[in-house]
């Protein structure tokens, strides 16, 4: 099922995007569709603090062990129909996460989905591959994949998409959890999430720059470019192999122009900012959609469509 985003930019789940003063910020902002932060069964508070550098030395990125602090999807429940009012597309994100009530994952998922349908979201974004619980993310297990799409898809009618992990080094697992997806009809695949298992050490105070997790956590921005572009160009190509409709989503190091229309050329229909969003505020988005436009008009091209994908073999 395709869905389109004008501009084709959207937040990245995650960075400020918890509350309904996030999310609405988001709402006004010249973003294409808001995305919620991936909601749980429970609420959360998440992990420990401090647990974001929003600025790694030399700007290379940033490092978070938030541990799924959100509100919970009944609140969300809530809040959706109030930004709809805002008439961009509202995207759930959904993940799972141990709670006190004991459900399975699969279980959460398929409950969360429903309501967030109900509720008048436009667009599920299945989180399945938060880097920082104590669990394995369901992104790394292909049964696990299957069963919570089967959950899912069966029961909703509005379109799906899946955030998945860099599956940079496991070609054999990204093979499996690409031939997976393609016997469902969702709409995209979000790749990649953060950089999981990375560390950061502040020399002066001689520790690690956050708490949880003995200091390891998800990396985003610039760093993560080069392996957000071979993510993306490795699911285009599958897909276009397969003549499936599914969409990528390219999240990963996109800070300026360039950097986007490198998503757009590896396979990429529409981005997602997250710690450019982080650095930068709700402006990021006008910012980057007009030197995106400015960069096409310079190099020939009257939209997006016409680059996705057309990177070429040297
Ligand atoms: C968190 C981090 C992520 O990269 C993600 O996809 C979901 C949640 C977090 O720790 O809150």
């Amino acid at each position: 099922m395709r869905f389109s985003v004008h501009p084709p930019i959207t937040n990245a789940s995650g960075p400020n995007s918890v509350t309904y003063a996030e999310l609405e910020r988001l709402a006004r902002s010249d973003a294409g569709a808001v995305v919620t932060k991936s909601m749980t069964h429970c609420p959360r508070t998440g992990n420990p603090e401090p647990r974001l550098r929003e600025r790694l030395h030399n700007n290379i990125g940033s490092l978070n062990s938030m541990g799924l602090p959100n509100l919970g999807y009944h609140e969300y429940a809530q809040i959706i129909p109030k930004l709809k009012e805002y008439k961009k597309p509202v995207i759930a994100s959904i993940a799972s996460a141990r709670c006190s009530h004991n459900l399975a994952p699969i279980e959460q998922y398929r409950e969360i989905a429903l309501t967030m349908a109900h509720a008048g979201a436009d667009l599920l974004e299945l989180n399945l591959s938060c880097p920082n619980l104590e669990e394995v993310p369901i992104s790394m297990d292909p049964q696990s994949v299957r069963q919570v799409l089967k959950a899912v898809m069966k029961e909703v009618k509005i379109p799906v998409g899946v955030k998945l992990s860099p599956y940079n080094n496991t070609p054999k697992l990204f093979e499996e959890i690409a031939q997976i997806l393609l016997d469902f009809e969702i709409a995209y695949v979000a790749t990649i999430n953060s950089e999981p298992l990375t560390l950061d050490i502040d020399v002066k105070t001689k520790t690690k720059v956050i708490r949880p997790n003995e200091g390891y956590g998800g990396l985003g921005g610039p760093a993560v470019l080069p392996i957000a572009l071979a993510e993306v160009h490795r699911f285009y190509k599958f897909f276009q192999k397969h003549n499936a409709q599914i969409s990528v989503w390219g999240v990963g190091g996109i800070l300026k122009a360039e950097d986007a229309i490198k998503h757009f050329l590896a396979g990429a229909s529409v981005i997602q900012i997250g710690t450019l969003y982080l650095w930068e505020g709700p402006a990021a988005f006008a910012k980057l959609w007009a030197g995106i436009q400015e960069w096409l008009h310079a190099n020939g091209y009257t939209c997006v469509e016409e680059l996705v994908g057309t990177v070429r073999d040297l």
